[in-house]
């Protein structure tokens, strides 16, 4: 029996309504099952991470133990799965907080990790510049990106009934992106 790799997979938005959560459980459950990749899959939620806002004069106080706590988290994945919500083409704030306490510990807090990189809203271009933000800059903090899917308007083409994608160009490129991220995983070599 192979080694199961521990998939570390969440949401960049704090919303529990998340349709980011949605699609991200849904790009793990199809490495797991019709991949039939021998995968733990831990799933994280921002919330269980909110720090206040970011400063220097607060780092100078100590980094909360919640920034370790969640690198911590990066460190003992195999793989990461992220879909980011697209806040005024940016980052939640949620999430760019928990990054920016989590790199002063240090700056490659994905620890050349393979990680995989998705986005979804409900507008047509489907989170494209946030995407565009971390498949730029997540090389200089230690990813190592396999692979990006996106896609919008969500409910367009997102069957919240069955949690799958109904839409059948973009579910084969859904799992073209997935089977880029399983080659990296260490369970595949
Ligand atoms: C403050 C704010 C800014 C937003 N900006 C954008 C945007 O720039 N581009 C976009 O496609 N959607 C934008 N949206 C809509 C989000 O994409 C939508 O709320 C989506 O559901 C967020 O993802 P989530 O459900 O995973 O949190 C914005 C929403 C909020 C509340």
């Amino acid at each position: 029996m192979p080694t199961r790799s521990n998939i570390v997979v969440f949401a960049a938005s704090n919303s529990t309504k998340s349709i980011n959560r949605r699609l991200a459980l849904h790009a793990a459950r199809i490495l797991r099952d019709e991949f039939m990749a021998p995968v733990e899959i831990e799933v994280l939620d921002l919330n269980d991470y909110e720090m206040p806002i970011y400063s220097p004069e607060r780092e100078a106080q100590g980094i909360p133990q919640l920034a370790h706590d969640f690198y911590d988290k990066l460190g003992a994945a195999d793989g990461v799965i992220i879909s980011f919500a697209e806040y005024n083409g940016a980052y939640s704030a949620a999430f760019k907080n928990i990054f920016d306490w989590s790199s002063r510990i240090k700056m490659k807090i994905f620890q050349e990790r393979p990680v995989m990189l998705m986005a979804t809203s409900m507008g047509g271009r489907g989170g494209q510049n946030v995407l565009a933000a971390a498949m730029g800059g997540f090389p200089h903090f230690g990813a190592n990106i396999t692979s990006n899917f996106s896609f919008g308007p969500f409910n367009e083409h997102f069957d919240t009934q069955t949690d799958q994608l109904k839409t059948p160009e973009l579910a084969l490129e859904l799992r073209e992106a997935i089977a880029a991220f399983r080659d990296a995983l260490p369970a595949s070599a």
